[in-house]
């Protein structure tokens, strides 16, 4: 029988926050794809696979926590919403108040996210300022806003957010039939990796739900690896930056709101969280597109330049099962895809309206 995909909160009501009762605020975020990369597997001799965020209603993971912070923005009465962005978060937010009727406001840092995503939150009526900072600045703003103005914050230091966005460890373990042995992912506010840890962790135990308790689901968890821009590595380094910088703005991050809980994630799971470079990771942006058919934006790239690199350094087991997720589409930030490894940019050749010319300039010989 046909089933049409209710979004994440339907489809788990019963391992999140919500009732019957409950108004869900929903774009029929989640069950998206996981596809197995194939040229990954070959080179790591792993059993690779990518869950493919950007295939979400605004294109990136965001979209499952924020069915549930707008959700409870509503049932909190709340009339307005605010967040601080490195943009999918703004397209995110905007997009689902949007649907859920509220005013949004989001804070971005001055010129540093992709036109994609500053288009999506204009598109969708988002009041969007731009702040003379960077994200972190932008988040302490928001926070402030939050405690003492009648808005609802909606970034990942909202509990909701967090319930929301585990559902993406919940998906791959239906997908697989268990955990992976290594799930990788890009680092930036780290929310993302302290929601995959929950999800798995809950799945692997019983749970306590309203309807009573739920058996585990999977045998066991994955070990946590997580990646910075190495210009943006508060993890690596030990403490906050100050002046994060990458070509991965999704990820620009110096001062990461889930701290405490991703430093857990990675030792709980007996993991890591490393830098790659920029260059690091638009090779592996490049790699997802021209070798798996994934197109995703830099920063969603950065796991996949993780795993590159731990296998080139000889430190990546083989024959295991390894989930990346890649966090956002590709097309939220185009430009990257147009520049070739020398850094000039691609130029299409121009031809004429004739079919013998088009024909010499492919190469093609008449039959
Ligand atoms: N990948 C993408 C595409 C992102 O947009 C983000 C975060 C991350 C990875 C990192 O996830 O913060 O949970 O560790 N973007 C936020 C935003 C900060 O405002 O859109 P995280």
């Amino acid at each position: 029988m046909a089933h049409q995909w209710r979004g994440v909160i339907r489809e788990y009501a019963d391992r999140l926050p919500v009732t019957e009762a409950t108004k869900v605020i929903t774009l029929g975020e989640g069950g998206t794809p996981l596809v197995h990369a194939q040229k990954l597997s070959e080179l790591t001799g792993s059993e690779v696979y990518l869950k493919v965020e950007g295939m979400n209603p605004t294109g990136s993971f965001k979209d499952r926590g924020m069915t549930m912070a707008m959700t409870a923005a509503v049932e909190a009465g709340a009339k307005a919403v605010v967040c601080a962005s490195t943009g999918n978060t703004s397209a995110s937010a905007a997009a689902y108040a949007t649907a859920a009727g509220l005013k949004c406001a989001v804070l971005v840092p001055e010129g540093k996210i992709s036109m994609g995503k500053l288009s999506q939150a204009i598109a969708h009526g988002a009041t969007l300022l731009q702040v003379d900072g960077n994200f972190d600045n932008c988040l302490d703003i928001a926070r402030k806003l939050g405690e003492s103005y009648p808005v609802f914050l909606v970034n990942s230091v909202n509990p909701a957010r967090i319930q929301g966005q585990k559902t993406g460890a919940f998906e791959v373990v239906d997908s697989l039939g268990d955990a992976p042995d290594i799930h990788v992912l890009p680092v930036g506010n780290a929310g993302n990796i302290s929601a995959y840890w929950k999800g798995y962790k809950e799945y692997a135990a019983p749970f306590e739900s309203a309807n009573g308790t739920l058996p585990a689901v999977s045998t066991k968890t994955p070990i946590m690896w997580g990646f910075q821009a190495a210009g943006a590595a508060p993890f690596v380094a030990g403490h906050p930056i100050t002046e994060p910088d990458t070509i991965a703005t999704a990820i620009r991050i110096g001062n990461p709101a889930s701290w405490d809980t991703a430093v857990a994630a990675r030792d709980e799971s007996g993991g890591l969280i490393e830098a790659v470079t920029d260059d690091e990771i638009l090779d592996a942006h490049r790699w997802l597109s021209s070798k798996e058919g994934v197109f995703v934006e830099p920063g969603s790239a950065a796991g996949v330049a993780g795993l590159i690199k731990k296998h080139a350094a000889g430190e990546a087991p083989s024959g295991k099962t390894i989930v990346i997720t890649v966090t956002g589409h590709g097309l939220k930030d185009p430009q990257w895809a147009l520049r070739t490894e020398d850094g000039s940019d691609v130029q299409p050749v121009k031809v004429p309206n004739d079919v013998v010319t088009v024909a010499a300039e492919l190469g093609l010989e008449e039959n």
